[in-house]
């Protein structure tokens, strides 16, 4: 018989603030009192999670009541989750509380720039604000559970989820990843994914296997998630992917050796959407018991829209073929993770100030590509100005693949953005020119007339929101549908272009890379970013983004990325190096990438010592002089690369960045530290070790220019 105290779980933990040690404690023996309350089919439900379709179903409901669920997905809006939580809480036998959970990736109601855009502002304390302003959005409606951080690495442009995550940089990865988790965690509680090795996929394509070495998954995959870990992330998700023929969602080597025993994580792993019924076509199962034994003992202790461990692990639990234990330790990291949500004191969201952030993630997160003879910033008393394309005034693709409760409504366009900023006198002539992937070049004549009229040409183009996301690859990277036509028709016009770019990836833009005089990068900005791109466009703002991923020139070349190993024969003249016989091995736009409207130049590097020992730091100075006529901020880029160690070494790694701003004509020394314990990596015994030798040190605007300097590391 049930006694009286296990009966208000929620009261309890809510009672309960997480962190200090005693009520840990106490939390946890609240918790085993509650286990050994438990039936076997109850404790299977609170490892079930179900997504529901706004609200829980009259059978969602049902099972609820019965403790058969643990928790909820897609269910949103006060209303609908207080509904069913009454139901868990008073209904259900042991009245514990459901979780909420929701892919709040990049905003709620007030939608960012997409992670990756976000990423190229190199400024994690203002990704730590959006989430933590998406946070308190989504708790206001009644979630307590995101399904982000998505911190995953993606050095192939094909796989459509590279704009969920930080691009290609581990290091520049890792910080986002940690500011994200903090930010999230004010007012509910974050999940870092896809753990592991999602972004590998095999030629890009989504969910196909990954078969890196263990060395590249330690140095280059799962740095990000340890900093997530590190920054006390409460939750994390099993990836659908296999790592050289073993699925995340069943690798007792990832969810339990790893994780749990070498980082120490105490939360709880969630699967992703069906992932462990999918350990069958994986071919690690040949049922769903075995699929869901596979999961479970493996370390994934919530399933995911399977409902295998809720209908099919009792017997295998009463067999003795999983151990009760197993399923203890799996429950009691879930009311674990309900102890920490129902701890939370999520702070009421202020809806202005989330737009006023909005612009602001927008404004840093442009990167200018290119702008011939400084056709860029317009002048906004341009006499006529044509806006063109599928892109231009459309207000649901910038919010974006993952938008939650973003409204389309609610987003200015950038043809909207040039209209509320130029001069009575000036005429904007709009053409919508071609749709994304329609076929139809009907629009061209009507956008071709705008084009001779004006005296510009802003071309909005890119792919649409759910081009780029889950189950969103693209074999071929150039503007969908007859866009290039279009590009080109207007061009042949004559009248100078700026092409603004809309999209999840980086595009292969050759064309326009030789033709159009100005590139803008816009990704997708949310909510501003109409507002925002008009802002660049006439110089209201300088833009500061930088490239978190490599933008190829030829798709030959993927993947491509700047952290690359030398190999013995690095490209040369000499025919019989690493290169292509039919294109350039390097980049069109490299990452760390972006223009400004004023020029910046570095002087002075200096080291502040020749030679340091394993457990000392250098510091690194450099000037930085804005030498052009307007003030800007630049991004001060220190890449390392060890010239000999036991294992061969990137020729380049990023390990730390300053954001400064400059006035014209003002200079200003720049200090960055490096830890020799930065330098650590696996070496042949595959232990992490920082090895004696002489690095190179570079400091510039990008991962293929800057001065240079060299040290060692010696051991005493
Ligand atoms: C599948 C996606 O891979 C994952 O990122 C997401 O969180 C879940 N679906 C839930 O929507």
């Amino acid at each position: 018989m049930l006694r009286p105290r296990y009966t208000s779980l929620i009261a309890l933990l809510t009672l309960l603030p997480l962190g200090a040690a005693a009520s840990q404690t106490a939390t946890d023996r609240h918790i085993d009192s509650l286990l050994a309350a438990m039936t076997l089919e109850e404790k299977l439900g609170q490892l079930n999670l179900l997504s529901a379709g706004g609200k829980a179903s009259p059978e969602q409901t049902a099972l609820v009541r019965r403790g058969l669920v643990g928790g909820l997905f897609n269910v949103i809006g006060t209303e609908n989750t207080r509904a069913v939580d009454r139901v868990a809480t008073t209904e259900s036998r042991l009245k514990i509380p459901l979780l909420f959970g929701l892919d709040v990736i990049h905003g709620f109601r007030t939608i960012f720039p997409i992670p990756l855009a976000e990423a190229g502002t190199f400024d994690p304390e203002l990704a730590e604000a959006t989430a933590r302003a998406a946070g308190r959005e989504a708790a206001a409606a009644g979630i307590n559970w995101t399904y982000a951080p998505m911190v995953d690495i993606a050095r192939d442009p094909r796989w459509g989820r590279i704009a969920e995550g930080s691009g290609e940089d581990t290091y520049l990865g890792s910080l986002f990843a940690a500011a994200r988790v903090r930010g999230f965690q004010e007012s509910i509680l974050a999940t870092v994914k896809h753990f592991a090795a999602y972004g590998a996929a095999e030629g890009g394509r989504d969910y196909n296997s990954a078969d890196i070495s263990p060395r590249t998954l330690r140095e280059v995959y799962l740095p990000p998630f340890k900093a997530a870990v590190d920054a006390g992330v409460a939750t994390l998700m099993s990836a659908f992917n296999d790592i050289g023929g073993v699925p995340a969602s069943g690798n007792a080597w990832l969810t339990d050796t790893l994780l749990r025993r070498e980082w120490r994580f105490n939360g709880m792993v969630v699967s992703d959407w069906t992932s462990v019924a999918e350990l069958i076509p994986h071919g690690i199962a040949g049922s769903r018991e075995e699929a869901g034994r596979r999961a479970l003992t493996a370390g994934v202790d919530m399933d995911m829209q399977s409902s295998i461990y809720v209908e099919t692990l009792a017997p295998l639990v009463q067999s003795g073929r999983i151990p009760m234990a197993v399923v203890d330790e799996a429950v009691r990291r879930v009311l674990r993770a309900k102890a920490r949500a129902a701890a939370l004191k999520p702070v009421a969201p202020n809806a202005v100030e989330h737009r006023a952030l909005a612009r602001r993630a927008a404004r840093e997160s442009i990167v200018l590509l290119k702008n011939d003879r400084s056709l860029l910033p317009l002048d906004r008393a341009t006499p006529v100005i044509a806006v063109i394309g599928p892109l231009a005034d459309n207000q649901l693709d910038p919010l974006g693949p993952w938008h939650t409760d973003g409204k389309p409504e609610d987003v200015v366009t950038v043809l909207q953005g040039i209209k509320t900023r130029v001069p009575s006198g000036t005429q904007v002539l709009y053409a919508q020119g071609a749709g994304i992937e329609d076929p139809s070049t009907a629009g061209f004549v009507e956008a071709v007339a705008a084009a001779q009229r004006a005296k510009v040409a802003i071309l909005v183009l890119g792919e649409r929101h759910d081009m780029s996301g889950e189950a969103a690859s693209r074999a071929y990277l150039g503007l969908p549908g007859v866009q290039q036509q279009l590009l080109e028709a207007v061009a042949a016009t004559g009248t100078p272009i700026v092409l603004v770019l809309m999209n999840g990836r980086p595009l292969i833009l050759e064309w326009a890379a030789e033709h159009v005089p100005a590139i803008v990068e816009d990704w997708y900005l949310g909510v501003e970013s109409g507002n925002a791109t008009a802002e660049v466009l006439f110089g209201e703002v300088n833009p500061s983004g930088r490239l978190p991923v490599t933008f190829p020139r030829a798709m030959g070349q993927i993947p491509l990325y700047y952290n690359h190993r030398n190999t013995g024969r690095p490209p040369a003249a000499d025919k019989f190096t690493s290169k292509y016989i039919d294109a350039p091995v390097t980049p069109r736009y490299p990452f760390g990438y972006g223009l400004s409207y004023t020029t910046f130049a570095y002087r002075d590097l200096k080291l502040s010592a020749a030679r340091i020992g394993p457990s000392d730091s250098l510091r690194i100075t450099v000037t930085v002089a804005n030498t052009g006529t307007r003030e800007g901020t630049e991004v001060v880029q220190l890449y390392v690369r060890d010239e000999v160690g036991s294992v061969a070494r990137p020729v380049r790694e990023l390990k730390g960045f300053r954001r400064i701003t400059l006035k014209p004509g003002e200079s200003r020394p720049v200090e960055l530290r490096l830890a020799a314990r930065d330098l650590a990596f696996y070496g042949l015994d595959m232990r992490s070790a920082v090895e004696a030798g002489t690095f190179r040190v570079f400091v510039g605007p990008n991962s293929m220019e800057g001065l240079e300097a060299t040290f060692e590391v010696a051991y005493p």
